[in-house]
C-alpha cells in the first residue's frame, strides 16, 4: 500500500508528464489511476490516437478518432462496445478485449480531461448556417435533439461529442451503423442504427463534412513524454 503522500507525488509527476494542466479536472483524471498503471494503459493508445492525422486503413483509409476531449461516459461505452462485439472493428475489438473494467474507466478518465489546457477553435459569433440541403438531413435524423444545437454538447455523456471530429471517421462510423452481418464491420447499436439507416452513403458523407466542419472541444494530443 501507498500511502498518501507518495501517491500524491506520483500523481502530479504523470499530470506533469501527460501534459496535463493541474485544473481540478485534471487532477480528478489523474486521481483515476497511478504512475506505473497510467503510463503502461495510455502507452498502449497513443501510438494511434496521440498522433495528429494518424491514418488507418481499415475498412478503408481514414483518420483515426480524436478521443481528448470526449465525455468519459461515451469513452467507456465504446470501449465496452468493443469489447463485447457490439462494435465490430477488429483492432479497437482487439484492444479492449484486453481491458478490465479499472482499465476502462482510467483511460476513459484520462483522455476526458487530456488537453483542456489547450484552447479549442473559437466558436464563431453566429454558428455556421448550414444549407438547405444539409439543414433537411438534419432534420430528417433530429442529430440535434441528442448530440446538441451545436453538435459539442450531447444531453447525455454517454453520448459522444461529435463536432470538429474528422470527417473520414465520422463517415465510416455511421456507415458501421448501418452495416449488419458482416463479422468485422458493423456497430450494433439501437439508438444509431435507425439513424443512420434513413440515409444514403452520399448524404452520410455529406452530413459527416457539415459535423467536422463545426467548432468543438475534441482535440489529438501528442503525449510524446509518455511513450516508452
Ligand atoms: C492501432 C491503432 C489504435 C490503437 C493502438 C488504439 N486505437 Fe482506439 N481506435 C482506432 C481506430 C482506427 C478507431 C476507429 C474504430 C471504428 O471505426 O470503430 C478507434 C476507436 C476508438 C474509440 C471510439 C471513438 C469514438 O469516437 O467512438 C475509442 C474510445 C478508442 N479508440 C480508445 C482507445 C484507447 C483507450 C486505446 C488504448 C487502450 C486505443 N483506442 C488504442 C485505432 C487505435
Ligand atoms: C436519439 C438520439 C440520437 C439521435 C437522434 C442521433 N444520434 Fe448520433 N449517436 C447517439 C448515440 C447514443 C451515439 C453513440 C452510439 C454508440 O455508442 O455507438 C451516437 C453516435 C453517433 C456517431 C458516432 C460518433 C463516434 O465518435 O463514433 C455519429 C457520427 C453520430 N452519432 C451522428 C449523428 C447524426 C449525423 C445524426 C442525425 C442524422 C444523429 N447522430 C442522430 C444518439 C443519437
Amino acid at each position: 500500500m501507498k500511502t498518501p503522500s507518495m501517491r500524491f507525488t506520483s500523481l502530479a509527476v504523470i499530470a506533469l508528464a501527460a501534459g496535463l494542466s493541474t485544473t481540478a479536472q485534471a487532477q480528478n483524471a489523474a486521481d483515476a489511476t497511478d504512475s506505473a498503471t497510467a503510463r503502461q494503459k495510455v502507452a498502449m493508445c497513443i501510438g494511434c490516437h496521440g498522433i495528429t492525422g494518424y491514418q488507418a486503413s481499415f475498412p478503408e483509409v481514414h483518420k483515426v478518432p480524436k478521443i481528448s476531449g470526449q465525455n468519459a461516459k461515451y469513452i467507456a461505452a465504446a470501449l465496452t462496445a468493443y469489447r463485447k462485439g457490439e462494435r465490430k472493428h477488429p483492432t479497437m475489438k482487439g484492444i479492449a478485449a484486453s481491458m478490465s473494467d479499472q482499465d476502462i474507466a482510467d483511460v476513459a478518465a484520462f483522455y476526458e480531461a487530456s488537453g483542456k489546457d489547450i484552447p479549442s477553435p473559437a466558436a464563431p459569433a453566429a454558428p455556421a448556417t448550414p444549407t438547405a440541403d444539409i439543414q433537411a438531413l438534419l432534420t430528417k435524423g433530429n442529430c440535434m435533439a441528442c448530440h446538441g444545437a451545436d453538435m459539442n454538447k450531447p444531453i447525455d455523456a454517454s453520448y459522444p461529442k461529435i463536432a470538429g471530429q474528422h470527417a473520414d471517421y465520422l463517415y465510416v462510423a455511421l456507415k458501421a451503423y448501418q452495416t449488419e452481418r458482416n463479422p468485422q464491420i458493423g456497430r450494433a447499436n439501437a439508438i444509431m442504427g435507425p439513424q443512420a439507416k434513413l440515409f444514403t452513403h452520399t448524404e452520410l458523407k455529406q452530413l459527416a463534412t457539415y459535423v467536422a466542419s463545426l467548432p468543438g472541444e475534441l482535440k489529438t494530443v501528442p503525449q510524446p513524454k509518455l511513450r516508452r
